[in-house]
């Protein structure tokens, strides 16, 4: 029998650019969790906790691994680096934690090769001007190969003189490209085994059914956590494309991602920061270069958690939020970083785009508050239009709404009721506009510093 009980499998993911603290997130509702799963993804993700102000980044375990109760999984959507999972292994046992017999991943996840990190540099270089902006982790070409059922998975590794054989032949085949057409060094077959082949034993232990065992937990009536890496807008089909990442952020690589049906989902929480951050190129309409800019990205430490990089800064924008709202049948939001915007004289929200290529829109509270504020009528019909076309994003200009900012130092505050009044106001708007319910809010990075508004789990 399935548990009838609500809210056990639950997803946690970003809904904007990334960046937007699921880590943190994830890492305080695991306390209550059995198991924590990432569906999607790879070593592009950094995910940091800070817990009793101790720091601790991870890219490719799940940010549960930190509670010693929970077995974390990694399902088949998620492409695997052996070299930086078992280095990500070893940073947590120099810290205490010991993984061993905790950490469950599929067999069927892609292999991330050298080849695939030289192949990701090399494009990128060839970009020039027009490059995305990627991590340089090899993400894209791995996922490449996985859909051109060419690539290597980690259950090839038990079976060595066949995974010889085909890594030889795809080897061929990247150096190939490599040489001829990006005109860049090749890769020697013994770096990609020793990064890969090498390392056999230590990953053969940890690999396992996954779907198998999520569905006996989750029968047994356990809470399963779902860590999205990325976010909403760098969906490889629904993002700011070809400005995106290699996967499906959104809630529906949940399942195609571990193999859990869509019906076993129960709640979907939405990672958003009180404003818009973005690193790498591509479109963000509400983009900061000034004075309130530079505020964010200093004030909220707007600095890539893997590639160290300064984030772009803006404006909340509500229009594309919606957009995620129905993306992933949000039914709740969890606003971080509200501190950030501490001791800013107004704050403003994006409600509507003005376009070259289109009429002005103009943007009534009768139309936005048309769209129901509850989480489960996600409206269908979104009343502006949005440019789809990443070119005509990019020329899209806001239309603000500016609201009245508060002096007080927020951070830390644990109880929404000491929060400012102007930061309640803000916050109810945001609520109003997007039509999903805030359940939490995060007012640093600390575990402790957050206020819990409804929860999720009950
Ligand atoms: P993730 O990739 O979504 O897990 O987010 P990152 O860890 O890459 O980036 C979020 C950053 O913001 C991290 O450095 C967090 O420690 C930090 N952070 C998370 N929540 C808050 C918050 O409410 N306030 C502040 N000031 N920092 C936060
Ligand atoms: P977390 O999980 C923010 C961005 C890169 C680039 C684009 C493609 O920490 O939120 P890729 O290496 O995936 O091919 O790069 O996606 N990107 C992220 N931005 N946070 C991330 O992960 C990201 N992972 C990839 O900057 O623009
Ligand atoms: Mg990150």
């Amino acid at each position: 029998m399935i548990s009838q009980s609500k809210n056990k499998n639950i997803v946690i993911l970003g809904s904007q650019w990334g960046d937007e603290g699921k880590g943190k997130i994830v890492d305080l509702l695991t306390a209550r969790a059995q198991a924590v799963v990432r569906f999607q993804g790879g070593h592009n993700a950094g995910h940091t906790l800070v817990i009793d102000g101790k720091k601790t980044k991870l890219s490719l375990i799940p940010s549960g691994i930190m509670h010693p109760q929970v077995t974390c999984f990694i399902g088949p959507g998620v492409v695997v680096s052996p070299t930086v999972l078992l280095n990500e292994i070893a940073m947590l046992r120099q810290e205490g934690i010991d993984v061993t017999g905790r950490l469950k991943i599929s067999a069927n996840c892609p292999i991330v090769l050298p080849t695939h990190i030289q192949l990701d540099l090399a494009r990128e270089k060839a970009r020039g001007a027009a490059a995305i902006g990627t991590t340089g982790r090899g993400i894209g070409p791995t996922y490449e190969d996985q859909v051109g059922r060419r690539g290597m998975r980690l259950g090839d590794l038990l079976k060595p003189s066949r995974f010889i054989e085909r890594v030889t032949e795809l080897l061929a085949y990247h150096n190939f490209l490599l040489e001829h057409y990006y005109h860049v060094p090749t890769v020697s077959l013994e770096t990609v085994l020793e990064a890969t082949l090498s390392h056999r034993d230590a990953i053969a232990g940890t690999l396992c059914d996954v779907t198998a065992s999520l569905d006996d937990l989750s029968r047994a009536g356990n809470i399963i956590l779902f860590e999205g890496a990325q976010g909403t807008l760098l969906d490889i089909d629904h993002g700011t494309y070809p400005f995106v990442t290699s996967s499906n952020t959104t809630a529906g690589a949940v399942s195609t991602g571990t193999g859990i049906g869509p019906c076993r989902i129960d709640y979907v929480l939405g990672v958003t920061k009180a404003y818009t951050t973005r690193v790498g190129a591509g479109p963000m309409p509400t983009e900061l270069t000034d004075q309130v800019g530079q505020h964010l990205r200093e004030r909220g430490q707007e600095f890539g958690t893997v590639t160290g990089r300064p984030r772009r800064c803006g404006w909340f924008d509500v229009i594309l939020m919606r957009r995620s709202a129905l993306l992933n049948s949000l039914t709740g939001l969890c606003i971080t970083k509200l501190d950030v915007l501490d001791g800013l004289k107004t704050v403003k929200l994006c409600v509507g785009y003005r376009s070259q290529n289109q009429t002005p829109e103009s943007v009534s509270d009768e139309a936005l508050l048309s769209a129901p504020a509850t989480s489960s009528a996600v409206p269908f019909a979104i009343p502006f239009a949005i440019p789809f076309d990443s070119e005509d994003l990019a020329h899209a200009e806001p239309i603000y709404e500016t609201m009245p900012g508060w002096a007080e130092d927020t951070s830390g505050m644990t109880s929404w009721n000491s929060l400012p009044d102007n930061a309640k106001n803000y916050l109810k708007r945001i609520e109003t506009l997007v039509g999903v319910p805030i359940d939490i809010l995060s007012t640093g990075p600390d575990r402790i510093e957050t206020i819990i508004v409804r929860d999720p789990l009950a």
